[in-house]
């Protein structure tokens, strides 16, 4: 199984200058907890900002750079070799995780989308891709209001 997993705001903004535009622990711990126990599949800065949560996970991270190493993850250098890569994972889900590039081309390939909606409006430079024509079919909806912010835990399919 191959899920996307992303929070977005209501623009569909999702980063800020190689970080996450906001500070919203529960959106925080249900991406950890989510992902607990799958393999992990992101880009060079997703990498960047995640790596201390990486020594305790399956981690594959993308670089075309040949002489770019990733202290606490597996390397590869395109989408479709990490995807073959965490297949020897013994049947792990597949956690797609960003960023924008990465996202526009597992969109297509990815069972389900793990999409956050977050009831607010910040400011960054990264969008998440038009994903609407992929996944059409909506399997859970849950909305918890925070002490800042109103989030929707959606779960989407083909
Ligand atoms: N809200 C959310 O749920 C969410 C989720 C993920 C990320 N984000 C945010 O998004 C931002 C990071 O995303 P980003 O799009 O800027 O960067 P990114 O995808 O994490 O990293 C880009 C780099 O990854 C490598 N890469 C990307 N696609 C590749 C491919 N197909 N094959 C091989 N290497 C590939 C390249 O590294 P080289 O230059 O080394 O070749 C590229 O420069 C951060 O602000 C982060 O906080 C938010």
């Amino acid at each position: 199984m191959i899920n996307i997993i992303v929070a977005c705001d209501q623009n569909k903004l999702i980063g800020k200058n190689g970080k996450l535009p906001w500070d919203i622990k529960e959106d925080w711990d249900y991406f950890l907890k989510t992902t607990q126990k799958g393999i992990l599949i992101m880009g060079r800065h997703c990498y960047d900002e995640f790596e201390d949560h990486a020594k305790n996970r399956d981690v594959i991270a993308l670089s075309r750079n040949s002489d770019h190493t990733f202290p606490y993850a597996h390397k590869a250098s395109n989408l479709a070799e990490s995807l073959k890569m965490a297949g020897d994972f013994s049947g792990k889900t597949i956690w797609i995780c960003g960023g924008r590039g990465i996202y526009e081309e597992a969109l297509p390939l990815a069972d389900r989308m793990y999409l956050t909606e977050i009831n607010a409006e910040y400011s960054g430079n990264i969008y998440f891709p038009a994903w609407e024509k992929h996944f059409r079919k909506e399997v859970f909806s849950e909305s918890l209001q925070t002490d800042s912010v109103e989030l929707t835990f959606r779960i989407l399919s083909k």
